[in-house]
């Protein structure tokens, strides 16, 4: 893993962005995989400016989403589908048919074929270059809770009460929230080719320890990002201060040959 330490979320998304938007000009049909939440918002920022100004292109882009909750419309404010109209799909010249979230509004017994279905596509789409991530306090991602089998796929979960008191803030009360949602599996997420992980914030400072130096566990579904050959760990001060060997994440970075860093432009850029 390498553990990227910025002074503040500011800093540390325009960095991410810069890194998806490298991915974007590289592949211009690159394939996304994208995360909702508060933690990835100022990186679609910096992503729209970066359309806006400097013209980066996403009309070849596919994009697929890490989940979505069961039974909200796409019309749904609360729902994952309207989060990505709103931040980024409605601000740059992204083909709508290419975008893809997880089917959460088909009827009940509908729900194993949409699953089976969104892993076909990505399959489809040639796989995802790079996959955005967030992560929860209790150390899940996408929607993968602790527990969640280290090898599954696309599929209807049942949320804690910890993640949907924690997502309660989107809705208008407690009851609202929904019990369950479809999520992209931890084994889907694993094939994505690089992973791109953002934390903010104190209150993930206990998951991002436990998942960069923790054993690796469903119990901490992030964990078995250990396991993955190409993961960023992007996070500000606060995330990262309960990390032992801080220190050392620190060094490493500052001593990379500058041809191995991503996280500044290669001269003549
Ligand atoms: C939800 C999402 C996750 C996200 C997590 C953290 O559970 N399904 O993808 O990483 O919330 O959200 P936030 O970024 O708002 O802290």
């Amino acid at each position: 893993m390498e553990i990227l330490v910025y002074p503040d979320a500011r800093t540390a998304s325009a960095s991410a962005a810069g890194r998806m938007a490298d991915v974007v000009r590289q592949k211009p049909c690159a394939v996304l995989g994208l995360a909702t939440g508060s933690t990835p918002l100022t990186l679609y920022h910096h992503l729209v400016a970066m359309h806006r100004t400097g013209g980066l292109d996403f009309s070849g882009v596919t994009t697929f989403n890490l989940d979505e909750y069961v039974g909200l419309a796409p019309e749904h404010p609360a729902s994952y589908r309207y989060f990505m109209e709103e931040n980024l799909f409605s601000l740059v010249n992204i083909d709508r048919s290419r975008t893809h979230i997880p089917r959460g509004d088909c009827p009940g017994d509908g729900v194993p074929a949409a699953c089976e279905a969104y892993e076909r596509e990505i399959r489809e789409a040639g796989g995802i270059d790079i996959q955005l991530l967030g992560i929860g306090g209790d150390g899940h991602i996408g929607f993968n809770e602790p527990s969640s089998s280290l090898a599954s796929r696309t599929r209807i979960k049942t949320l804690t009460e910890h993640t949907r008191q924690a997502n309660a803030r989107f809705f208008s009360s407690m009851d609202e929230v929904p019990r369950h949602v479809v999520t992209m599996g931890i084994g889907t997420i694993l094939e994505a080719r690089e992973i791109l992980l953002l934390a903010f914030g104190e209150g993930k400072a206990d998951a991002v320890a436990r998942m960069v130096e923790g054993p690796v566990t469903a119990n901490v579904p992030a964990s078995i990002l250990q396991m993955h050959p190409v993961v960023k760990v992007v996070i500000d001060e606060a995330a990262a201060s309960k990390l032992e060997r801080l220190a050392y994440y620190k060094a490493v970075h500052q001593h990379k040959p500058v041809w191995q860093r991503w996280d500044i432009p290669p001269m003549g850029s």
